[in-house]
């Protein structure tokens, strides 16, 4: 089949990858989407089981670190368009081990870029490289304010500074070889097939197995959450919609305090496995604080919802329900995915303080 294009989204087998995968497979059949991935301790193919059979779908397994296979991979599979998600995504991680997140997030993002600019040479025209980047490029705010698209970036972890530099490169290479990038930047997302390290999985699962809720410092830091599926639509509208050389912010206007958000996870957790109420909120351990732990972060995503009409659908509280279900249903999914690598670095992460 011909196929009007062919995208590479990068990350596909990762959290927001796979939502954005299942959302341009089954919503244009008339483009091919190539799932290329590492396959990280954070990548899974069983996230993306309902499409193996689907013919405009195809998995390749590559690190965007090797700039020799991210050219053949363009060139085999004749890339037209670019969704960049793959990242080492989680703070934690990164305070651990900078330097991977150097290597996939800066080298790996250039890479990318080479073989787009170098494949593409003189027929930029009707292409995209879309860089999906994060909120936390703009470092802290204080209890007043939000991010802009024009907030200078000040990124304070590895994580973040990986990231700020990844942005850079992808405006460096639109201001120096034209290369029609757009890039979005969100902020925490929730939902399923989301890998239980971040807050909200991790807590899920340990409510469930009665373990302890490891909370930072207070737990007076702010996030702004937003349902993973209203990501990847805002994702498919920008990719289609937004003008060359653009950024646009993504968030939920739904800002929430670490520790309120746990207290209505606990409820809800309670009331779903029929336990007594308050017995999940006696879970939580205040431990020592992230270093460097931003305090507040809050997306301003008017210019998003003005130019190009997307707004976030779901209710937090209905989400976090939704999301609660699904991961005390797919027990086996998150059996699987908490077992091996991922045993080790819970030990060392809330073990050793
Ligand atoms: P994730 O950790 O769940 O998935 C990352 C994916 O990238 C995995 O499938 C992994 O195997 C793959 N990957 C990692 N290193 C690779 C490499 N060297 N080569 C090829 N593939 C590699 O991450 P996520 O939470 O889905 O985040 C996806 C993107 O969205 C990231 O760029 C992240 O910075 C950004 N983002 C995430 C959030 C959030 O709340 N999770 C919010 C805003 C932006
Ligand atoms: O803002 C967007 C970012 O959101 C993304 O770019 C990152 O990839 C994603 O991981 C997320 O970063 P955070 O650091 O905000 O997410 P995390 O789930 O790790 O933590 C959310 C908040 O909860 C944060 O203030 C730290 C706190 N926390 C987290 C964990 C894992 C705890 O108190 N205890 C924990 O065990």
């Amino acid at each position: 089949m011909d196929f009007q294009k062919r995208i590479l989204v990068t990350g596909g087998a990762g959290f927001i990858g796979s939502h954005v995968v299942r959302l341009f497979v089954n919503k244009y059949p008339h483009y091919k989407i190539i799932n290329l991935d590492k396959l990280t301790y954070a990548g899974n193919l069983a996230n993306l089981k309902d499409l193996e059979n689907s013919p405009n779908y195809e998995f390749t397994k590559v690190d965007i670190v090797d700039a020799e296979a991210v050219q053949e991979a363009f060139e085999k599979f004749q890339i037209t368009d670019v969704i960049h998600l793959a990242a080492e995504s989680h703070v934690d991680r990164s305070i651990t081990n900078p330097t991977e997140f150097v290597m996939t997030n800066v080298i790996g993002t250039v890479n990318l870029l080479n073989s787009a600019k170098f494949y593409w040479k003189d027929a930029m025209e009707g292409k995209r490289f879309y860089h999906v980047s994060t909120d936390e490029v703009y470092g802290s705010l204080g209890n007043e304010g939000m991010f802009e698209e024009t907030t200078a970036y000040d990124p304070h972890s590895p994580y973040s500074a990986s990231k700020a530099s990844s942005d850079h490169f992808v405006r460096a290479y639109h201001d120096t070889f034209g290369l029609p990038m757009v890039i979005s930047n969100c902020s925490n997302n929730y939902g399923s097939f989301q890998f239980p390290e971040k807050l909200i999985p991790l807590f899920i699962h340990n409510i469930q197995n009665k373990k302890a809720l490891p909370v930072y410092g207070k737990g007076e830091n702010v996030r702004d959450w937003l349902w993973v599926e209203d990501h990847a639509r805002a994702i498919d509208v920008i990719f289609h919609q937004a003008k060359t050389g653009s950024t646009y912010n993504i968030g939920g206007h739904n800002e929430w305090k670490n520790i309120d958000l746990i207290k209505v996870l606990c409820k809800i957790m309670d009331k779903k496995l029929g336990r007594a109420a308050g017995e999940s909120e006696e879970l939580i351990s205040y431990v020592k604080d992230r270093a460097g732990h931003d305090l507040r972060y809050a997306i301003d995503s008017s210019k998003l919802q003005r130019d190009l009409g997307w707004k976030p659908s779901l209710q937090f509280e209905e989400g976090l329900e939704k999301t609660v279900d699904w991961y005390l249903t797919n027990t086996e999914w998150l059996n699987n995915v908490t077992s091996g690598d991922y045993k080790k670095y819970y030990e060392n992460q809330y073990t050793k303080r």
